[in-house]
């Protein structure tokens, strides 16, 4: 598969056309940011880190009946991908009260949501991706009824998948967000699944294992990530 022109740049990952309709490749590049842009890095390896977690995930998801856009890795930062046309949405699955949850609401952190807390935001930048209800997502023609019945259905089978294959390397899977994509009417996981987008904590010590390093300086991201990556996908990786 050969990379062709640039489709678009998002923050932290460029998507770019193939000689092969249908397929695109998804560079993760060595930027970090949070705070909707307002924290900006460029961090050596973080691109291959995310890369390599979310195309483990995606495998290990798609074993488990959920579709993804995964197709491949062409390297430790590029991936294949199927096109999709992306739904606007930041589908965010909670377990555990923490982050914005927390902020604006009388939750305390660290409170077990149980059953999970499915929160679905408006995928826009300029509007500080503000948050939906399922008639907002109606009435703006996000999706379907039918779609997002599948979505927040599709959602807690990951959540469920992800929760599990964690808490067997000792880690809390506390909140995460994932974003979908249509091929036709069939509905696929696309994006990343990665540290940049999930909270994640260690069951004995409670130590984050996530971009809420970077937010927070809690410690060196980058040390971090690399040892989630290993501890995740149990493989040993450079630093
Ligand atoms: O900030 P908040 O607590 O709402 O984030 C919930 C989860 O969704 C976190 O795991 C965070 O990393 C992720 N998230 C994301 N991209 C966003 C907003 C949240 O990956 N734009």
């Amino acid at each position: 598969m050969k990379q062709k022109k640039l489709l678009y740049a998002g923050k932290a990952k460029s998507v770019y056309r193939t000689d092969e309709k249908g397929k695109l490749i998804v560079e993760f590049r060595d930027d970090i940011t949070a705070f909707d842009g307002g924290k900006k890095d460029t961090l050596k390896n973080k691109g291959s880190y995310n890369a390599e977690v979310s195309a483990f995930f995606f495998e290990y998801l798609a074993k488990n009946g959920v579709k993804t856009h995964f197709l491949g890795m062409i390297d430790e930062r590029h991936m294949a991908v199927r096109e999709l046309e992306m739904i606007p949405l930041e589908v965010i699955v909670r377990n555990i009260a923490a982050g914005s949850i927390v902020r604006n609401y009388p939750f305390k952190e660290g409170m077990k949501l149980d059953p999970p807390v499915i929160v679905i935001d408006y995928k826009d930048d300029s509007r500080h991706d503000p948050m939906l209800n399922d008639d907002l997502i109606i009435a703006l023609k996000l999706a379907t009824p039918q779609d997002l019945k599948k979505i927040k259905k599709v959602a807690l089978l990951v959540n469920a998948l992800l929760v599990k294959i964690l808490a067997r390397q000792g880690i809390t899977l506390v909140d995460f967000k994932i974003e979908f994509g249509k091929q036709g009417k069939t509905i696929y996981l696309g994006d990343e699944v990665s540290m940049d987008s999930m909270r994640l904590w260690d069951k004995k010590t409670g130590e984050s294992l996530d971009k809420d390093v970077y937010r927070f300086e809690k410690g060196d991201v980058m040390e971090t990530y690399n040892r989630v990556v290993q501890r995740i996908t149990k493989k040993a990786k450079k630093p």
